[in-house]
């Protein structure tokens, strides 16, 4: 296994669907501490507090949940040239697109389970009003004294009817790497997980059971610590946000983790993965196995069912409960005497 290409620096921004905008923006300015910089014809502009672009999630009011569009940034100008003349000659369609939030001309294409994915290199640094600015020169933005503050828009987990392929693509065409994956015991790629740089992944496939293509299981956010994501998780317990599973640690990749669904239905993970590294040119993709993924997480809690039947947008005869946090627009949860 070589080293990333190089080609892709990093994830840019993700535009996720939401039946309910006005919740979704509370989620992520209330519970993870984002700011939203403006909002656009149902476009609301969000961005973690060391951003150095404008936003990083663009959340879109639409008529159902789900992933609308991934955006990675090409290293250079010359690497976005070149990987759209690699898309296509890999066989995938794509078109060029004016930018959006601050960003240069896109090459817009689909990974091979149907995912759209944009490739861009310009861009518009950011500059914090007064207000937002933080003390150093070396950060974009003061950390917000709301939410736990997160720090970036961390890695983002697709569903696919075929996880091995869609990742082969990031790898083969995109000059990604593979650092690990679970292997069940009749030969299939369960989950693969793949990065553009030292951070051990940046997007990952996992199988989609209910057949369907282009679907989101979770976007991740990196907190600065490990005790951001204990206190994300009082939180929410005070503004009744669903917690679905953890506070735990992952067995696969190491990562500290909570997950959520924020009130537009999507899953939502806020992890700490910031002092694992993959340094080594030829780190060996590691393999998991059935049997080590039934053993649960890495100190025994269980993988919650709900992690193997909810994905966005819903399919039919999916769990549709949205789970709309309690604590919303100043309101405190219910039964509690203060109201
Ligand atoms: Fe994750």
């Amino acid at each position: 296994m070589t080293a990333p290409q190089g080609y892709v620096s990093h994830l840019g921004y993700a535009m996720l669907d939401t039946p309910d905008l006005d919740a979704t923006v509370w989620f992520f300015e209330q519970i993870l501490g984002m700011t939203e910089t403006r909002r656009v014809d149902g476009m609301s502009f969000l961005r973690a507090y060391d951003d150095y672009e404008e936003c990083s999630i663009i959340a879109c009011q639409a008529p159902t949940s789900g992933i609308r569009r991934t955006a990675l940034r090409a290293a250079s100008e010359r690497d976005l040239e070149e990987r759209a003349v690699a898309i296509q000659d890999a066989g995938r369609e794509g078109r060029w697109e004016d930018g959006i939030a601050g960003r240069g001309r896109t090459f817009v294409t689909t990974d091979p389970d149907g995912h759209e994915i944009a490739l861009y290199y310009d861009t518009v640094w950011y500059e914090a009003p007064e207000n937002l600015a933080a003390g150093l020169k070396n950060q974009a933005q003061a950390k917000p004294n709301r939410g736990i503050g997160v720090r970036r828009f961390d890695h983002i987990n697709f569903l696919a009817a075929h996880p091995d392929q869609a990742a082969a693509w990031h790898v083969d065409v995109l000059g990604g790497r593979a650092t690990e994956q679970i292997r069940l015991d009749d030969g299939t790629i369960a989950a693969k997980w793949v990065t553009f740089g030292q951070k051990s992944y940046d997007v990952v496939y996992t199988h989609d059971w209910t057949g369907s293509s282009g679907r989101l299981h979770h976007l991740a956010f990196a907190s600065d610590t490990r005790e951001d994501i204990l206190r994300a998780a009082d939180l929410c317990l005070d503004m009744g946000v669903h917690i679905e599973t953890g506070p735990h640690k992952h067995a696969i990749q190491q990562t500290f983790f909570l997950y959520l669904f924020e009130p537009g239905g999507n899953r939502i993970e806020i992890c700490n993965p910031l002092t694992r590294l993959v340094m080594a040119p030829d780190w060996p993709v590691v393999t998991w196995t059935q049997t080590e993924r039934l053993r649960g997480q890495a100190w025994g809690l269980g993988t919650i069912e709900t992690f193997h039947t909810h994905g966005t947008p819903p399919t039919e005869g999916q769990d549709t409960r949205v789970y709309r946090p309690t604590g919303m627009l100043g309101k405190r949860p219910s039964g509690d005497a203060r109201k």
